[in-house]
């Protein structure tokens, strides 16, 4: 799927971000499997994650995301009429964890539903408020992204294990004056579905019990490295634009090299590119909204500047957004 926004000025007017206490360390995870912190921060530039502790599910991490975005935004949850959470790790399978957040925050005049994408859950969440708010049918709307992998990782599994984190975002998506999403691209291949899947996690292996992560590293890394690219490319394309009108690159935070490879493809400079895989690893649909928040703490992400936003994950998945950063120009 691609597309452009056609003139329809839709944008992000709320951030919020929000991770478990519990920091893990490269060293404390030497302890479950045969690895070493340097083996880690050699092929993933990983130097630590948060986890969850015991007893802490999505909507404990993904809560306080969610009001920090309404804050932001200036926006009481009751005016929020479309709650959308990006997800593979909800509390449960139903009730939806966004419902049990609509709940919670006090959005009763909200449609409420989970989405799954893998990792690019954030993205496919994005796309599809900006239709529903571009058609008429939504006129605020709250994307959640979120995950507790560490719920689902087998501790046994060293190419795994080292890999991800817990960590929440979301954002509050709304009529803007000036700027907005310029445009997506959005992907899957359920062909290579099984180099990153859960196969007890659903109808068809669920007498099986397996429900723990398991993935083919390289097979991964190899998609991973063409998708960021020709997603990139080709949302920049769709809209008339080119690398060089890029201000802020957000890639998928998987792993260090899997950014710098298409960082360095696509011609972005370091500067340009949000790396925070170092502090939180991967998070799933929680990575692009924390490394935005990150930018925005360092004071990268200014009124009308160009954001790349690219996402890739099980499915397998991808998908890019290109928005002109305009929070302060909500629509009257
Ligand atoms: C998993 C990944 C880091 C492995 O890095 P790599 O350089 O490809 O390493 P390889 O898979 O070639 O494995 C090299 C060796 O390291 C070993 N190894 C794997 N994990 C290890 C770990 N945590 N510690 C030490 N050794 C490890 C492997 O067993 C292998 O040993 P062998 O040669 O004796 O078989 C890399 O493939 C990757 O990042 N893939 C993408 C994963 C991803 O992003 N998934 C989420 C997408 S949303």
């Amino acid at each position: 799927m691609i597309g452009s926004a056609n003139g329809v000025r839709i944008g992000i007017t709320g951030l919020g971000v929000h991770v478990p206490d519990r920091v893990v360390t490269n060293d404390d995870l030497a302890q479950y499997v045969d690895t070493t912190d340097e083996w880690i921060q050699e092929r993933t530039g990983i130097r630590e994650r948060r986890m969850a502790s015991e007893g802490e599910a999505l909507t404990d991490i993904a809560l306080p995301a969610a009001r920090a975005a309404l804050a932001d935004a200036d926006t009481d949850a009751s005016e929020i009429d479309l709650l959308i959470c990006a997800t593979v790790t909800p509390d449960m399978m139903f009730p939806t964890s966004s419902a049990l957040m609509a709940d919670d925050l006090g959005a009763p005049a909200a449609a409420a539903y989970d989405l799954l994408a893998g990792c690019t859950g954030f993205m496919y969440a994005l796309a599809q408020a900006y239709g529903m708010l571009a058609s008429g049918l939504s006129r605020r709307a709250l994307v959640v992204g979120g995950d507790v992998l560490s719920s689902i990782l087998d501790w046994d599994d060293r190419s795994t294990l080292v890999l991800f984190g817990d960590g929440a975002g979301a954002v509050v998506v709304e009529p803007v004056e000036e700027g907005g999403f310029l445009g997506f691209e959005l992907g899957a291949d359920g062909g290579g579905g099984e180099n990153l899947w859960l196969p007890g996690s659903g109808s068809r292996y669920f007498e099986d019990g397996d429900k723990l992560v398991k993935m083919n590293g390289r097979e991964v890394f190899k998609f991973a490295t063409r998708v960021m690219v020709s997603s990139a490319q080709k949302v920049l394309d769709e809209c008339g634009l080119t690398v060089d009108d890029v201000d802020v690159y957000v890639p998928h935070q998987a792993n260090k090299r899997i950014i710098d490879h298409a960082a360095g493809k696509l011609g972005i400079p370091e500067e340009k590119v949000v790396v925070n895989v170092d502090r939180y690893g991967n998070t799933s649909s929680g990575s692009i909204p924390l490394a935005l928040a990150d930018a925005a703490a360092d004071g990268r992400l200014r009124e009308g500047e160009l954001v790349l936003m690219t996402g890739m994950g099980a499915g397998l998945t991808w998908g890019s957004a290109l928005i002109e950063w305009n929070q302060g120009g909500v629509a009257a």
